[in-house]
């Protein structure tokens, strides 16, 4: 599929290489430098290209936003209308700092950003694993136990992420509509508490198993 992406930092510049590398066109967008696109473009080495949000999002199946949540009216107002299309938002609603969400409990990022517009398909995914094990999950792609990966949303967009989450190497875990990003934001700053400060690196992703006796 043609996958734009808003975002080309730490989680755009993985997932768009990631994609791109599973046979999807890619464009790469947002940097504050055009040559780290090209960069990333020329590294992905498969059907990548850089080009502006608006190139990015316009021909785009898949649109993936990944910037911070202060820039995402900046990213927005230079995509040209995103009606029909299906977002998936890895973007958590952080403050400047990041030490805070700044939407929970009776509302999400998620469902924040599907009131600014309400004609797009919104899904959350991704947001609920650091970045640092988005290679090595792919890596490990064709091992029996995938990680799992929880994403809510948008029902008629939900087949189109869940098919860029299982190209990652990830196991689709439909959490259900948008509202549950109220739970899935907070559970991925758990993840990241125990990414970036508990012992073993950040290189963590989780598996959800169900027993029966
Ligand atoms: N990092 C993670 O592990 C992680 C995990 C889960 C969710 N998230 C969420 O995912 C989203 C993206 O996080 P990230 O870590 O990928 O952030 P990031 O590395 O800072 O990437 C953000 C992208 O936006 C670009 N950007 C920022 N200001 C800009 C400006 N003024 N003009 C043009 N481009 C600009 C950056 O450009 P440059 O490339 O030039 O810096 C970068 O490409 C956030 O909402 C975060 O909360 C992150």
């Amino acid at each position: 599929m043609r996958a734009g992406i808003l975002g080309s930092g730490l989680m755009g510049g993985k997932l768009g290489t990631i994609f791109a590398r599973a046979g999807h066109e890619v464009v790469f967008s947002y940097a504050r430098s055009e040559q780290k696109l090209k960069r990333l473009a020329r590294d992905a080495k498969g059907k990548a290209r850089a080009g502006t949000p608006r190139e990015a999002a316009q021909e785009a199946e898949a649109v993936l936003l990944a910037v911070h949540w202060l820039r995402i009216e900046d990213v927005l107002n230079q995509t040209g209308d995103l009606s029909g299309k299906v977002i998936v938002t890895c973007s958590l609603p952080m403050n400047e700092d990041n030490t805070e969400l700044v939407v929970a409990h009776i509302s999400s990022g998620a469902e924040e950003l599907a009131k600014r517009m309400p004609q797009a398909r919104v899904v959350a995914a991704f947001q609920t694993v650091p970045s640092e094990v988005l290679f090595g999950v792919y890596e490990a792609r064709r091992k029996a136990r995938r990680p799992s990966l929880v994403y809510c949303g948008e029902e008629s967009g939900k087949g189109v992420a869940a098919e860029l989450i299982r190209d990652v190497g990830f196991d689709p875990v439909d959490a259900g509509p948008l509202r549950i990003a109220r739970y899935t934001e907070p559970f991925a700053l758990l993840v990241a508490q125990l990414a970036y400060e508990g012992e073993g690196g950040p290189e963590l992703a989780y598996r959800f198993e169900r027993f029966r006796g």
